[in-house]
């Protein structure tokens, strides 16, 4: 038996995942944040760099791999938009026996695209990336999320959870 535990947001760019995990990623938790792999592999500096988006999720795997091989609990601040990305960390998990927690934050679409759209358009002169992230882009993201709502249950989570919408939690 083991208390690794894997926690992975799921939802799109501006829904609120790093201020949710920043509020509420349990004590001792480790966090994975592509953003500050990101930032940290830029030569830029840049969080929003996709050119060094693979390398950012190598070091969150290896990350992971020594935190729940301790028997930890990580938390990935994500995306986690594609099926493939969140099979993935469940596949991960499970080489640990780890449980995995699977935190759906997906705010009404208009809503994360008015918080996106206060972000900083400024595209950096080095990787060309702007902090806001393009509106077709949020949509995509919104849409895949909202498409794959009533198959989350079948992917093989321990636990859903869903947070930060109006609606009563389906959980409860
Ligand atoms: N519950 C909330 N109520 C009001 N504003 C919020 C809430 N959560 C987040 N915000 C605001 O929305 C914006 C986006 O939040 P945040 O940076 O947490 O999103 P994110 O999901 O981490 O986005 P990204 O995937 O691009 O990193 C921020 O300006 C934040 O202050
Ligand atoms: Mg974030
Ligand atoms: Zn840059």
């Amino acid at each position: 038996m083991t208390s690794a535990t894997l926690y992975a947001t799921i939802g799109p760019a501006g829904a609120g995942k790093t201020t949710w995990r920043r509020r509420h990623a349990p004590t001792g938790a480790v966090v994975v944040s592509l953003d500050e792999n990101r930032a940290a592999l830029s030569p830029c500096g840049c969080s929003a760099n996709q050119a060094v988006n693979a390398v950012a999720v190598e070091r969150g795997i290896a990350t992971t791999r020594s935190v729940l091989a301790a028997g930890g609990t990580v938390v990935w601040d994500v995306t986690s938009y594609l099926r493939r990305f969140r099979e993935r960390l469940i596949g991960l998990a499970s080489e640990y026996r780890a449980r995995t927690v699977g935190l759906v934050i997906l705010p009404p679409l208009p809503t994360v695209l008015a918080r996106n759209a206060r972000r900083d358009n400024t595209r950096c002169r080095v990787c060309g990336y702007a902090r806001r992230v393009p509106e077709q882009t949020v949509r995509a993201m919104h849409d895949a999320i909202t498409a794959a709502l009533p198959h989350l249950h079948t992917e093989g989570w321990h636990d859903l959870r869903f947070l930060g919408q109006s609606a009563p939690s389906p959980l409860r």
